[in-house]
C-alpha cells in the first residue's frame, strides 16, 4: 500500500525505516480549532458528521488542505463501537459524550451487541470516499477506541474525573467486567479489520483512559485485551498503541506488539524508546499545552525534542494527547512548519 503514496514518511517511520525528517500529525487535528470546522459543525450534529461519509469526509480533509500535515486521521470517534453495541450515545455542547442507559449489571452487559459491524459500514464508506480525495497523497490513519476506555464511558455513561463506578466494578464485579471487555474485544477486532479492508493506511487503538489504572489494573483489565485486539487484526498495516500513561505502561505496551507506542508527554521519549524492544517506533510527545505559547517558545520545544531523538529511526511527532479546541490555529500551523523545515 506505502508504495502508493507520495508521501510514506509516516508508514517508514511506523516501521522503524530511516525519514529525513520525522512525519507530523496530530491527535484531535479533525476537529474544533479550525473555523473551517465550526462552519460544518454549526449545520449538523456530531454524529450525523460521522455518519455521512462525505461530510466524514470533508472534515477528514480540513487538516489536509489548510495544514499540510504528513498523514490525514479518519473524522469519527472512538464511541461508535459502544452505540454500535446499544449504548445511547449523544453528544452535547458544553457536556461532552454520554450513554444515556449505562452498562452497570448483567443483564446489560448481557444485551450488548457483537455482531454489529454493519452498522458502522458507514465508516468503511467514509474511508473509501477520503481515499478517493487523498488520492495516494499521504497515508489514512484509522482508529478505535480500546476496550477498556469504551467500558470506562459505558459504565459511567459518559466523562469522568475519577472513574469511580469503573472502578468499583473492576474491583467488585471483575467477572463482569471482563465480560464486558471482551464483548467489546471482539466488536473492535471486526471493526479494525473492517476499516483495513476499506483501505486505510494505518490503525491507531486509542486508551486514552488507562492512566487512570494501577500496573497490574492495566495488566488484567486493559493490556489484555489490547494484546488480543493486536493478534486478531489483519496486520498488514501499521499499528499504533496510544493510552495516557503510556510514560509509564509503555513496556508493557510493547508486549501486545504494537508497530509504534505513542507516548504520552510526561516521559523523555528517547529514554522511552531505549527501553523498548529495537523495531518498535514511538510516536509524540509535545505537551499540547505549549501550542498555547509563543511562536518562538513552539519552535524551541519541538527542535529540542527532535536534538534528542536524532539518530533515532522509529519517530513519529504528535502530541501527548489531543489539540485542544481553543489551541489558535496558526499556532498548529507554525508548529507544523517547524517540523516540515527540519533535517536531521
Ligand atoms: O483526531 C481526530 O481529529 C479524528 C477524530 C476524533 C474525534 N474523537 C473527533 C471528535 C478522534 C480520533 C477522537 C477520539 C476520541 N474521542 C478519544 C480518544 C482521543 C483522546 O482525546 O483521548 C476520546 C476519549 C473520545 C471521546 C470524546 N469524543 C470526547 C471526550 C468528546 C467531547 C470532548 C472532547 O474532548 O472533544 C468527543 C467529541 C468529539 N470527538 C469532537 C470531535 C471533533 C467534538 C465534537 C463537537 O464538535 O462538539
Amino acid at each position: 500500500m506505502n508504495k502508493t503514496l507520495q508521501n510514506d514518511l509516516l508508514i517508514r517511520a511506523a516501521l522503524s525505516q530511516s525519514t529525513e525528517r520525522p512525519p507530523v500529525w496530530m491527535m484531535r487535528q479533525a476537529g474544533r480549532f479550525m473555523p473551517e470546522y465550526w462552519e460544518i459543525k454549526n449545520k449538523y450534529s456530531f454524529l450525523e458528521m460521522c455518519k455521512t461519509p462525505e461530510i466524514a469526509a470533508d472534515v477528514t480533509m480540513l487538516p489536509v488542505d489548510l495544514l499540510d500535515i504528513d498523514a490525514a486521521i479518519l473524522f469519527s470517534d472512538i464511541l461508535v463501537t459502544g452505540e454500535a453495541m446499544g449504548g445511547e450515545l449523544s453528544f452535547e455542547q458544553g457536556v461532552g459524550p454520554r450513554f444515556s442507559n449505562p452498562i452497570r449489571t448483567q443483564a446489560d452487559v448481557d444485551r450488548l451487541e457483537t455482531d454489529c459491524v454493519d452498522k458502522l459500514r458507514y465508516v468503511a464508506d467514509a474511508i473509501r470516499v477520503i481515499q478517493e480525495r487523498l488520492a495516494g497523497r499521504i497515508p489514512l490513519i484509522g482508529f478505535a477506541g480500546a476496550p477498556f476506555t469504551i467500558l470506562s464511558y459505558l459504565v459511567e455513561g459518559g466523562s469522568s474525573k475519577d472513574f469511580k463506578r469503573t472502578k468499583l466494578l473492576l474491583n467488585n464485579e471483575p467477572a463482569l467486567a471482563h465480560q464486558l471487555l471482551q464483548k467489546i474485544a471482539d466488536v473492535t477486532i471486526n471493526y479494525l479489520n473492517m476499516q483495513i479492508d476499506a483501505g486505510v493506511n494505518a490503525v491507531q487503538l486509542f486508551d486514552s483512559w488507562a492512566l487512570a489504572l494501577s500496573w497490574n489494573d492495566y495488566r488484567d483489565f486493559s493490556h489484555y485485551y489490547n494484546k488480543y485486539i493486536l493478534a486478531n487484526i489483519k496486520r498488514t498495516v501499521p499499528v499504533i498503541s496510544f493510552c495516557k500513561g503510556s510514560s509509564v505502561f509503555a513496556p508493557m505496551m510493547a508486549d501486545a506488539n504494537p508497530d509504534v507506542i505513542s507516548i504520552d508527554w510526561n516521559a523523555d521519549l528517547k529514554n522511552v524508546k531505549q527501553i523498548l524492544p529495537a523495531g518498535v517506533a514511538v510516536q509524540g510527545n509535545l505537551d499540547p499545552f505549549v501550542l498555547y505559547a509563543d511562536k518562538s517558545v513552539i519552535e524551541d520545544k519541538i527542535l529540542q525534542l527532535f536534538e534528542r531523538m536524532r539518530g533515532e529511526n522509529g519517530f513519529i511527532f504528535n502530541l501527548g494527547h489531543g489539540i485542544m479546541p481553543d489551541i489558535p490555529f496558526d499556532n498548529v500551523k507554525h508548529a507544523i512548519n517547524v517540523v516540515k523545515r527540519f533535517r536531521y
